[in-house]
This record gives structure tokens, C-alpha cells and sequence, in this order.
């Protein structure tokens, strides 16, 4: 990643009448891989690249994509969910966007041949432990989730989930069969560590927006809840001013869906942040509206929360937004590019305004493709843009 200040070497720079706003001053190149992957993936990874790359022509930055398999589509091709080469890209790169992985032909792959196993060895090697998945509820689609508009409406919630502990990596795991014993076992295992990191981005976070954190745990039955729920609260301490609650995941799911605008940022443990993750997306419309940032490393890496859609897979039908506001995270995290993070959430929303539905947020007379769906945030990209830069003009 790289910043160069202006000297007007690069024809984006747009100096009129001697007045430039800070955005207008820097330039940044970012080396992208990108990580198509199985199912809907290509089709709504397409449309997030294409805005990305509006984003660098609206605005002067200059984006390499490096486009590599992953996943189904890489076991046919190279023998391997996560080839060497599509790792080796990855760790060469500042961001990597990936689509999603899984296809339903490969699911009968044990252990490190599966599709998913590609995608969790991937988040270990980017050290990406602390997943942050926003789920908004965009007023002029509240009326799409199925659960009432005034509950809904003005939801706005932020899941941190620990991304690189508990079940998912735990060891022992395994299966034991013999003459006696047909049993599969996995390890529930999280060190101090790893909850302090994870803890402190969600108070970091908390900081910027209504400061409250909701810690979800099952410390009434698991040891490695009551030992996320002291370390949570210690690390609480150096942040008087964020109210922290404590609640059990079971009844986070119940408030999740019939209180979410009690809810600020969401902190929990890696599969309990999976399921509620999933949950939280109902109150959007569809689960094609998730996008995610999973940050920690020195390399991010941005999806979309939904997987690869085999049900609808391959007919341009795919809600896109979840990977077109996966490119806000990472035009927000990695390049630190706020304005332009903005400028593609304004898009998003103002589409949505316009009443421009994909197939999965229900019934609607302006019905469009994937594909239209991304033509239709590049348009209202580039008049965003636009309209900011002449206001910075004047
Ligand atoms: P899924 O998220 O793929 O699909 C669940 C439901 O949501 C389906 O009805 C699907 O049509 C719908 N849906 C998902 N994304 C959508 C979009 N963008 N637009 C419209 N509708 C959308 O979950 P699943 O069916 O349980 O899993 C399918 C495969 O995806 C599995 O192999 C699973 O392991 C994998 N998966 C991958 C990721 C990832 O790569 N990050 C995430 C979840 C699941
Ligand atoms: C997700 C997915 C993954 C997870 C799978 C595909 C490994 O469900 O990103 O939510 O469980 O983390
Ligand atoms: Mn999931």
C-alpha cells in the first residue's frame, strides 16, 4: 500500500481554482487479491470489483486485482482448497476480497480438503482474528424482513465476532471409531489472549458509535465463557465510559429478534458469532445484505457473510450488496479511505431509495439482476462522487 502526496503527477487530480479538499490530495495504490471462490461468489465478487474500480477512477487511487482460486473451484483446478499460489497472492497483497466457498459436489471431503477448510486456514495465515459483520436495516427496505418494520426499523448493530479460536481450531478434534466406539469429539478451548484482543476492538469500536458492548457468552454451563466473560469485564475497566452488558447467547438469539435496537456492538466467541451472524440478517431483508471485515492481521480480508447460494447459483439473480458494502470495510480498514467507504454506503442506500430490489428482498416492481444491481451502485457511485468533488471545488 502506498500514499503519495500530490504533486500533480497523476491526471485525477482535479485542482480547480486552486482549492482541493484532503481527499483530492492523496493517491493510494492497493494490490488486491481476489478470491471469486464457488457458487454465487464469482457473480457477486464481479460486481464488488467493478465498484471498487469506479471508486479508483472517480477518485484518482490506482487498485491492482490479482484474481486467483479458491475453495471447489480450486480443488478441481489445482488439488487444493487453498493452493499454495492463491496463498502466497493473499499474504502479497493489502486486502483480499473473497466471494464465498463450498459447493455441494465436494461436500463429501474430510478435514483439510474441504472447501471451508481453505477459508479458515486462509483467516489463520492473514492473523485475522476479530470478524466485524454490521447488520443495518436501511429504511427503505424495512418492510422486506419478515419480522415487523417497528421492530426493525433503525436497527443498526455491529457483530464482532472472534474469528481464529474456540471449536473451529481446538484441538483434540477428530473422529474415534473402533469394535466399541463410533464418536466425533471437537475442543472448546480460548486463552486470555485471545478474548483480550478480540475484546479490545469491540471497546475500540464501541468508542466511535453509541458505546455499548454486548458480550455473549454461555457462562452458565462453559468454562471458556466464564473465563471471556472476566476477561471481557477486566479489560471493561479501561473503558468507563462504554456500558457493557453481559446476556447468554440463547437469549441474545430471542433479543436479537425481538429487541435489536437495544443492541450497539454484539462481542462473542467464534461459532456463537457464526449462528448469530446468519440470524442478524434477517432484520435487513435478506442475508445477501451482510458484509464483512475480518481485521487483526496486516492483511484484511473482506466477504460477504452469505455463503456460495448453490440454490440459486449461476442465474445473475444473487443480492451483490453484501460484497459491494464488503468494499466499503475495506476501503474504510485497510486503505483508510473513509470518504470513498461513505461514498459507496450512500450509493447502496440511495439505490435501495430508489426501490431497485434483487429477487431475495421479496416481491417488488423494479426487480433486477446481479448484475443490474451493480450498474445500479456504480451509476449512483459516480454521481455521489461527483457531486462531492464540485462542492470541494467551489
Ligand atoms: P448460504 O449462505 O450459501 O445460503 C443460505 C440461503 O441464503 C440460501 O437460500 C441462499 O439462496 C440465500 N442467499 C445466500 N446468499 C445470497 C445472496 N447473495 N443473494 C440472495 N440470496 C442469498 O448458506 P448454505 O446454503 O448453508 O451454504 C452453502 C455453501 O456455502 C456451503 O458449502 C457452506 O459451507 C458455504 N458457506 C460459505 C461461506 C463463505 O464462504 N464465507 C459462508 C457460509 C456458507
Ligand atoms: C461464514 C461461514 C464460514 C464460517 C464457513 C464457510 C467456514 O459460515 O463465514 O460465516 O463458519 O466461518
Ligand atoms: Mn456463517
Amino acid at each position: 500500500m502506498e500514499y503519495k502526496p500530490i504533486l500533480p503527477q497523476h491526471d485525477a487530480f482535479r485542482l480547480t481554482a486552486g482549492f482541493c479538499s484532503i481527499q483530492t490530495l492523496l493517491t493510494m495504490k492497493l494490490k488486491i487479491t481476489v478470491l471469486p471462490g464457488d457458487g454465487v461468489g464469482p457473480e457477486v465478487t464481479e460486481q464488488a470489483v467493478r465498484v471498487l474500480q469506479e471508486v479508483a477512477d472517480e477518485n484518482g487511487h490506482r487498485f491492482d486485482f490479482t484474481e486467483m482460486p479458491i475453495g471447489g473451484v480450486a480443488i478441481k483446478t489445482k488439488g487444493s482448497p487453498l493452493p499454495v499460489d492463491t496463498l502466497d497472492a493473499c499474504m502479497d497483497s493489502d486486502a483480499v476480497l473473497l466471494g464465498a466457498v463450498g459447493s455441494p459436489e465436494f461436500d463429501h471431503l474430510t478435514g483439510s480438503m474441504r472447501c471451508e477448510a481453505g477459508l479458515l486456514t486462509l483467516r489463520t495465515a492473514l492473523g485475522s482474528f476479530a470478524n466485524l459483520r454490521p447488520s443495518i436495516c436501511y429504511e427503505a427496505i424495512s418492510n422486506c424482513s419478515p419480522l415487523k418494520c417497528e421492530i426493525v426499523a433503525g436497527a443498526d448493530i455491529l457483530i464482532i465476532r472472534e474469528l481464529l479460536g474456540g471449536l473451529y481450531f481446538g484441538e483434540p478434534r477428530g473422529f474415534v471409531k473402533d469394535e466399541f466406539v463410533n464418536e466425533a469429539h471437537n475442543t472448546m478451548r480460548y486463552s486470555e489472549r485471545e478474548i483480550e484482543r478480540v475484546a479490545r476492538v469491540a471497546f475500540e469500536t464501541a468508542m466511535k458509535r453509541k458505546r455499548k458492548v454486548t458480550s455473549v457468552d454461555k457462562a452458565n454451563v462453559l468454562e471458556t465463557s466464564r473465563l471471556w466473560r472476566d476477561v471481557v469485564s477486566e479489560v471493561a475497566k479501561e473503558y468507563p465510559r462504554i456500558k457493557l452488558e453481559h446476556i447468554y447467547v440463547d437469549s441474545c438469539a430471542m433479543r436479537l429478534v425481538t429487541n435489536p435496537k437495544s443492541f450497539d456492538v454484539i462481542l462473542t466467541e467464534n461459532l456463537f458469532g457464526d449462528i448469530l451472524s446468519d440470524e442478524a440478517a434477517v432484520l435487513t431483508g435478506s442475508l445477501g445484505m451482510l458484509a464483512s471485515a475480518s481485521i487483526g492481521g496486516e492483511i484484511g480480508l473482506y466477504e460477504p457473510v452469505h455463503g456460495s447460494a448453490p440454490d440459486i447459483a449461476g442465474k445473475n439473480i444473487a443480492n451483490p450488496i453484501g460484497a459491494i458494502a464488503s468494499v466499503a470495510m475495506l476501503l474504510r480498514y485497510t486503505a483508510k479511505l473513509e470518504q470513498e467507504a461513505r461514498d459507496v454506503e450512500e450509493a447502496i442506500r440511495l439505490v435501495l431509495e430508489q426501490g431497485y430490489r434483487t429477487k431475495d428482498l421479496g416481491k417488488s416492481d423494479k426487480t433486477v439482476s446481479t448484475s443490474e444491481m451493480g450498474e445500479l451502485v456504480i451509476d449512483v457511485l459516480a454521481e455521489v462522487a461527483d457531486r462531492r468533488h464540485a462542492y470541494h471545488a467551489v
